[in-house]
């Protein structure tokens, strides 16, 4: 099983998987024990719900009866009792802020909290946060221009490094979303805009400046009174990570297999989105099973491992690749399976905590993947090997349990034979008796072996990804080994 998160997913009873738990949602019981009435909680009356038993837990504002839950939560009932009878919302959104609670909460849904709960919602910032003095000078601002068949949309962001993987922009039905990354911090246009607009937008970022220009075609040639009524969180400038997740829906355009279970999926961002996913990051899929909203992540990749690094590389920005083993009893990558060529699917903003200051100047750059933590490593080579000068060294160490399981082999083995700077090493757990590599688990000798500085001191990033007791392994040894916590980077949700 594949899991990124450095959390045990916890083996759950048969029958209690998530489908299991729809199931159960639709049967029609009732699931709050209030025959579907909703009720204002107090704190009080919150406090009071704190066992195995009977157990509310206040998300956002609203809270959830989530006893019968309890045993379906693939985090496990531990977990999901740290927050019983409480606001567990920083809780819910430190672990898994992706989680489509409202969605497999719904009829377990007890009524609003009756008092302000502490934590604001989503994209709400308290006043007092985006005025303090320390911000407030850093603050992005916004204006807009119009010609007679154009409309401007101008972002000073007072950044000097802007690029175009800080801006994500999406126009669908009238409605304009604009948002710009600037540090941990999220600065948001959002209007409902006064008159419609073609399909076609130019997105032009003047880097130095920190200058976002969004240009938007009028459908019709009229003069706009304003730029358009604001909607939720307009003009805000609050953590990137307290802004909900913001989907569009993405054309599926073809999908090619890779090994005998995992598959390259290309989508076509809408031509009215601007967004790239950097290297590092995911994104988050959302499909509808059976009636509920269910959200997983996936890590971008390219089409295919460039193997000349003298140019740089035009990835063109409007298609997103992913690398998606199918499960044969997996709930949600059988439902992808199933998407037909120019079926649609919603795609989330980018995230992640891998930053690439990370590689900048970096001399020796090791990556540990197992099965599919491959994924985030495609990007990161590809940006190593392309744009960080002081690089001596890119190696890959890929464990998987037979050769048929290797993904890119060929191509990974050719880049290794045109860059001197790359190396590949593969490492089965389950070879056949013809395999004449490397043999074994993730081990400390194997590292040792493996992972070595090219000179006393250099500056090195070892990058490890895969199921969870393989990424824990991992950097236990690294640090056994010596490394210290700013040279290892483990590929977390
Ligand atoms: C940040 C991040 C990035 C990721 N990127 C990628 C990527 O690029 N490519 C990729 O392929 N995956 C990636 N993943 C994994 C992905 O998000 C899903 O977890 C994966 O696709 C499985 O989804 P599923 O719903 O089909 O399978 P699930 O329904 O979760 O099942 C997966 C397997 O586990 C078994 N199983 C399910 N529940 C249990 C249980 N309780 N006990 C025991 N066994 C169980 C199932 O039978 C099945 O074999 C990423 C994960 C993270 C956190
Ligand atoms: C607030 C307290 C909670 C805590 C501390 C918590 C903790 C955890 C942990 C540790 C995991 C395992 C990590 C993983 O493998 O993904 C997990 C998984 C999960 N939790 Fe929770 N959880 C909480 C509440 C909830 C609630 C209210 C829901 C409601 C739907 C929920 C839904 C899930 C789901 C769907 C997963 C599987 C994620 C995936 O792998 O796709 N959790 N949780």
């Amino acid at each position: 099983m594949f899991v990124h998160l450095l959390f045990f997913q916890v083996p759950l009873k048969p029958g209690r998987s998530l489908m299991d738990w729809i199931r159960l949602t639709k049967s029609g019981k009732d699931l709050t024990g209030l025959k579907g009435r909703l009720i204002e909680v107090t704190e009080d009356e919150l406090a009071k719900h704190n066992t195995k038993e009977d157990c509310w837990i206040c998300i956002r504002g609203f809270v959830y009866n989530v006893t019968p839950y309890m045993e379906y939560h693939p985090g496990g009932e531990d977990e999901l009792m740290k927050a019983a009878g409480t606001d567990g919302t920083d809780l819910f959104d430190q672990v898994h802020r992706w989680v489509n609670y409202e969605s497999m909460l719904k009829e377990c849904l007890v009524g609003r909290m009756a008092v302000k709960p502490v934590a604001a919602p989503k994209g709400m910032v308290p006043e007092k946060k985006v005025l303090s003095a320390s911000v407030k000078d850093l603050t992005p601002s916004y204006d807009w221009f119009q010609t007679e068949s154009l409309i401007t949309v101008v972002i000073y962001t007072k950044q000097k490094d802007m690029n175009a993987e800080l801006v994500i922009v999406d126009c669908q039905d009238k409605r304009l979303r604009g948002e710009v990354v600037v540090g941990d911090q999220s600065y948001l246009v959002n209007v409902d805009l006064d008159n419609a607009v073609q399909e076609d937008m130019a997105v032009n970022i003047t880097e130095k400046v920190g200058k976002v220009e969004i240009i938007l075609k009028k459908k019709d040639n009229v003069h706009w009174e304003k730029l358009g009524q604001p909607l939720e969180s307009h003009n805000t400038f609050i953590k990137r990570t307290d802004r909900g997740l913001f989907y569009r829906k993405c054309k599926l355009v073809s999908k090619t297999e890779v090994t005998h279970d995992t598959k390259l999926f290309c989508l076509t961002l809408p031509k009215s989105t601007h967004l790239r996913v950097p290297a590092g990051q995911h994104v988050y899929l959302k499909q509808i099973i059976a009636g509920t909203e269910v959200v997983k992540p996936y890590t971008p990749v390219l089409p295919f491992l460039p193997l000349d690094f003298k140019e740089p590389s035009h990835h063109d920005g409007g298609h997103i690749y992913l690398m998606i083993k199918i499960y044969s009893h997996g709930l949600f990558t059988q439902a992808l399976d199933h998407l037909q060529i120019g079926d649609y699917i919603s795609v989330s903003s980018p995230e992640g905590n891998f930053k690439k200051s990370q590689v900048q100047s970096l001399e020796d750059l090791f990556l540990l993947a197992a099965g599919t933590g491959f994924t985030p490593m495609v990007k990161l080579l590809d940006f190593a090997l392309a744009q960080v000068s002081s690089l001596r060294r890119v190696k890959l160490i890929f464990f998987n349990k037979t050769e048929d399981d290797i993904l890119w082999r060929d191509q990974l083995e050719q880049l290794a034979l045109k860059d001197e700077r790359f190396e590949v090493q593969f490492v089965l757990s389950q070879p056949t008796k013809d395999w004449v590599g490397k043999e074994g688990k993730i081990s400390s000798s194997l590292l040792s072996e493996f992972v070595k500085r090219s000179r006393k001191d250099s500056k090195v990033l070892i990058c490890i990804c895969g199921p969870t007791p393989f990424t824990e392994q991992g950097v236990q040894y690294l640090k056994d080994l010596g490394y210290s916590q700013e040279e290892i980077h483990a590929f977390t949700a």
